[in-house]
């Protein structure tokens, strides 16, 4: 018998094809930690009720965390959690005359009411964004939890600490 395909618990969505290198950094992420997911491109003022229709499907699909990302005036993430209580993670996008700060501040300044978990601008964000969406499915997920663990670990390992030691007088 053929093994049950996963379905897709994290939507990756962006505004734009042109944002699909960055944030493909959050596919990347996933893929590696073995979180199924789809990538989606619709835009908020481009295709609005396509937008507005799959934010709010987004749960009745199966999907438990929603990355956004896009950038200058970036109102995808917020008219994408304007339509569904799933954790949305926004991430600006370094586009144009002021490269993402327009972004960062669009999506991180919602008002009151309809929050968007900001990360950093660019592909720091977006694994970011990918971590962050993997440590809350691993609330109720004990193996991705440990895979988690192991990639911290593996992270503290790599880093050297002392890499010289320069004492004068040779004492
Ligand atoms: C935003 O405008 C997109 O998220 C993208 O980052 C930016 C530019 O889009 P394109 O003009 O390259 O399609 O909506």
């Amino acid at each position: 018998m053929a093994a049950k395909k996963a379905k897709p618990i994290v939507g990756i969505i962006m505004g734009s094809s042109s944002d699909l290198e960055v944030m493909t950094a959050a596919s990347t992420v996933l893929e590696e930690l073995g979180v199924a997911h789809e990538i989606v491109v619709t835009s908020a003022h481009r295709s609005p009720k396509q937008t507005g229709e799959y934010a709010a499907g987004a749960k009745r699909r199966g999907l438990k965390v929603l990355i956004v990302g896009a950038g200058r005036a970036a109102h995808l993430a917020g008219a994408v959690a304007a339509q569904t209580n799933l954790p949305v993670l926004g991430v600006p996008l370094e586009s144009g005359a002021l490269a993402g700060v327009d972004a960062l501040l669009s999506t991180v300044q919602m008002p009151s009411g309809v929050p968007v978990g900001t990360l950093a601008i660019g592909s720091a964000g977006a694994k970011n964004a990918a971590l962050l969406a993997a440590q809350i499915l691993a609330l109720s997920d004990g193996a991705l939890a440990g895979r988690l663990d192991r990639r911290k670990a593996k992270m503290a390992q790599d880093v050297p600490g002392v890499v010289k030691q320069v004492l004068p007088g040779g004492k």
